[in-house]
């Protein structure tokens, strides 16, 4: 396996403030918790720590700040040897999330500040140099400048043999984001936002989108990853495919696992040139494995100690 072009990951990155509880807690009491944690965290962010921990080349492009509480956030990217070149800063404070993980469900429930944060602008994305990347990966945000993003990069594509893979995380606010499916290779839709969509199943959730996506002909493959249930997806000629879930022991922190089975996907599809279902497999797998303990850093043990690098059961 060997990855010639870099990955690059457009959105967010935030300050995760985690705390662990027995619990979700009942409204205005007063308790302890069993423990509590803080890291990077942000949809773009997470793929990134991920794709890192699979042993991927990796970069970063979003907005970051020059204020005190964001320096563990970049130490934290440098450490991690995820690339920032090109990145716009600003003098505000950065995003966070307060989370709750409850023991006894395994659910997480993220409150997030966004504080009107500033979006990278097209203008700070055209300085960068595409031909390095082989996948760029976008969260559905910023619809106005991701769009000319996206853009950009399908006239690079129009002009080498050489083509960028775009895949986008569709997770908030569905009329806004919607028109950024259309131009990219692979949309990753979330069970959360289907909810609110009113979509019951992961089927109904693939086919709807598709079905709302505009276009001549054109579809990008749609997945769903549904929880416990797996993923779904309907591929390039629009066959649908239902992809088991892998099932830990024990549930420790679901923060983050829909950021992981991307990282898994962009991992299996682009480094091991895995076919779609395939890709869909091992990033269950990874997603599995990733809820059974805290943070991303267990996932480096996955990939050194497996005999099964990717998976054989399909
Ligand atoms: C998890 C996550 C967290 C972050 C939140 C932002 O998917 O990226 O790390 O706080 O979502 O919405």
């Amino acid at each position: 396996m060997s990855q010639g072009k870099s990955i690059l990951c457009v959105g967010n990155t935030v300050i995760d403030f985690v705390t662990i509880s027995q619990s979700y807690p009942k409204e205005d009491t007063d308790r302890r918790c069993l423990d509590g944690f803080w890291q990077r965290g942000g949809n773009a962010s997470n793929v990134c720590t991920v794709l890192r921990a699979l042993g991927s080349k990796v970069d970063f492009f979003g907005m970051l700040s020059k204020s005190v509480a964001f320096r563990a956030l970049i130490e934290d990217l440098r450490k991690r040897e995820i690339g920032t070149n090109h990145c716009p800063e600003t003098e505000k404070d950065p995003p966070f999330s307060s989370i709750i993980l409850a023991q006894d469900s395994g659910t997480r429930t993220i409150i997030h500040c966004n504080k009107n944060y500033p979006e990278p602008t097209f203008e700070d994305f055209s300085k960068i140099d595409l031909s390095q990347y082989g996948w760029v990966h976008f969260e559905a945000r910023n619809p106005k400048e991701v769009s000319k993003m996206i853009q950009s990069i399908r006239e690079h594509n129009k002009k080498t043999s050489q083509k960028i893979t775009i895949s986008l995380d569709f997770e908030t606010r569905y009329d806004q984001n919607l028109e950024l499916c259309q131009p990219c290779d692979i949309v990753v839709f979330s069970k959360e936002l289907a909810a609110q969509k009113g979509w019951e199943s992961a089927r109904e959730t693939v086919e709807g989108l598709a079905a709302d996506i505009s276009g001549n002909g054109e579809k990008p493959v749609i997945i769903c990853p549904w929880g416990s249930q797996g993923a779904v997806c309907l591929d390039a000629t629009g066959d649908f495919h239902n992809i088991a879930a892998y099932k830990p022991e024990k549930i420790v922190d679901t923060l983050g696992a829909g950021d992981t089975f991307m990282a898994g996907l962009i991992y299996a599809s682009f480094v091991d040139q895995r076919c779609l279902t395939d890709a869909m497999d091992f990033a269950n797998w990874v997603a599995g494995h990733k809820i059974s303990d805290y943070g991303y850093d267990h996932i480096t043990k996955i990939i050194e100690t497996s005999s099964r690098k990717l998976p054989t059961n399909l």
